[in-house]
This record gives structure tokens, C-alpha cells and sequence, in this order.
């Protein structure tokens, strides 16, 4: 029982590596270098850390599957684009009012403290079909890094769900919670794609972005990220999963107690 789509992928696959071996002239040591390095990406991967998935990432390769499948699944170009999962998502996170925080310790003893004051940032917007009709009870689940550059579950002293919230929105489509503007920071680079960038001369920095995954019953889920068009990285990703649909701008917010910065963003979801 042949698996036709293996059938249609493997020759192909074979076929550029032939022409690519051949192209950079490829020496027995070499290939065995490569193999000794996947080898060792496999060994280091476990529940917490990816290092295969990793090395994808570093070669563009995930943000490109990503692309490729959100363009064969979207009906609409009003659909609002995909990024990558990332390694850093977490099932159950709380499930907050509209209105409310993600950051669980924002107290004067967390060393970043004045950082974070001065990047409380007010998010919110609607969730739409394709057609521009509002989504109620759509499903908006956030995460983003600590100012640190630490996702919670890299970092013993932020609390359990910290930066991680889920919201349901209004009759209008509406979600809306307070947050931080996000940091740039490296990916894990202490294992052997840290070690491939720095034979590069690549940093490992991505830059500061807010994770969102948005789903309704009946509309496809959308998986994405924003970036903030303050960072110097946006252009220059380790990972390549900008979009310029997603670069985003924070705008200053007045009288608001709880925050600084506004963003305002709708995400569109493409029919199932
Ligand atoms: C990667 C993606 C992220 O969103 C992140 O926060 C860290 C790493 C990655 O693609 O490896
Ligand atoms: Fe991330």
C-alpha cells in the first residue's frame, strides 16, 4: 500500500539534494558532520525544548510550511495572514474578562519593574469573518515574553500562566486586555543551532512580538503573531516570520491608569 503524496514528495526531495550536493561539491567529511549534527539536534529534543523544530526555524523553514499552507487554505485575502506556533505555547491559560491583565507580578521588587510601567500597553479589537461581520465568542489566547526575554515557563521566577491569558468576545466581536509592549530576545541558542548561527554570523534575536492563536466554531483557526514596529529586529528575524500585515503600531493611550501604550488590532478569520 504505496502512500501516493510520499511518492509525489520523496523523489522531489531527493532531486534537490542531489543538485544541491553537487552544486556546493559536498565531501564525504562534511555529510558526516551533518549527520553527527541532526543526530545531536534529536538527542537534545524533548517536551520542553525542540532543538530539530529549532534548526527549521533558524533556515526559514517552518515560517515558509507556514505560508505555504495558509495560502492553500484561505479564501479571502482579507483573511488576517499566519505565523509560526512557536515553542513557547501553553494549553489552559487562564480564561480572563475582557478588561483584564495578563501580567500576573507586576510588583516594584521584579528587577524590570520600571521597564514594564513604561511599556503597559491597553490591546484590543475585533474579531471578523472575511465579510466584516463581528465573531461573538470567538476565542482569543495571548502569550508574550517577560521584558527579560523569558516566556514564563523558561524562568523560575515568574509565576505559573504569567503573560498568558484567553478571552471571549463581546456581541461586537470585542476582546481587550492589558499587557506589555514585547521585547526582542534570542531564541534558545545554547545547543547546536546557536552554535550553526554563530559559525554564520547570525544573531539569534526575534523580534519583540505577542502571540495570538483566534478561534470560532465554523471559521478556520488562526494561529499568528504582531510584532511592535518599535524594534529593530523586525526587519532582521532569526526565524523569518514577519509579515508586514502584522508589524504593528503602539499608539500612546491618556488616562488610562493601567496603561501607556494602545494597540488596536482586528483579526480576520477565514470559513471553515
Ligand atoms: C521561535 C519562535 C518564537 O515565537 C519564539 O518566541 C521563540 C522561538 C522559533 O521559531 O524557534
Ligand atoms: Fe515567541
Amino acid at each position: 500500500n504505496a502512500h501516493p503524496r510520499l511518492k509525489e514528495i520523496i523523489p522531489s526531495l531527493v532531486r534537490h539534494l542531489h543538485d544541491f550536493a553537487r552544486e556546493v561539491k559536498l565531501t564525504v567529511g562534511e555529510w558526516e558532520a551533518a549527520v553527527e549534527f541532526l543526530n545531536e539536534c534529536g538527542k537534545m529534543s524533548n517536551d520542553r525544548r525542540n532543538e530539530t523544530q529549532l534548526l527549521c526555524d533558524i533556515l526559514g523553514l517552518e515560517s515558509l510550511v507556514d505560508d505555504i499552507t495558509s495560502k492553500l487554505l484561505a479564501s479571502s485575502a482579507s483573511e488576517t495572514p499566519s505565523a509560526i506556533l512557536g515553542p513557547f505555547y501553553r494549553h489552559n491559560a487562564p480564561l480572563l474578562p475582557n478588561g483584564s491583565s495578563i501580567i500576573q507580578d507586576l510588583d516594584p521588587s521584579v528587577p524590570w519593574y520600571t521597564q514594564a510601567v513604561a511599556d503597559s500597553a491597553h490591546v484590543t479589537g475585533r474579531v471578523l469573518s472575511s465579510s466584516g461581520e463581528p465573531i461573538k465568542g470567538a476565542i482569543v489566547d495571548v502569550w508574550h515574553a517577560a521584558p527579560n526575554g523569558l516566556y514564563e515557563q523558561q524562568d523560575e521566577a515568574q509565576p505559573d500562566m504569567n503573560f498568558r491569558g484567553r478571552f471571549m468576545t463581546d456581541a461586537e466581536g470585542r476582546y481587550s486586555f492589558y499587557a506589555l509592549r514585547p521585547v526582542s530576545y534570542p531564541i534558545p541558542d545554547d545547543g547546536p543551532s546557536g552554535r550553526l548561527l554563530k559559525l554564520l554570523d547570525r544573531h539569534p534575536y526575534r523580534p519583540g512580538h505577542i502571540h495570538f492563536i483566534v478561534s470560532a466554531p465554523g471559521f478556520r483557526t488562526l494561529t499568528t503573531q504582531l510584532y511592535d514596529d518599535r524594534d529593530h529586529y523586525v526587519t532582521n528575524d532569526a526565524v523569518f516570520a514577519v509579515k508586514d500585515e502584522l508589524i504593528v503600531k503602539f499608539v500612546p493611550k491618556e488616562g488610562d491608569p493601567k496603561a501607556l501604550w494602545l494597540l488596536e488590532y482586528d483579526f480576520v478569520l477565514g470559513r471553515k
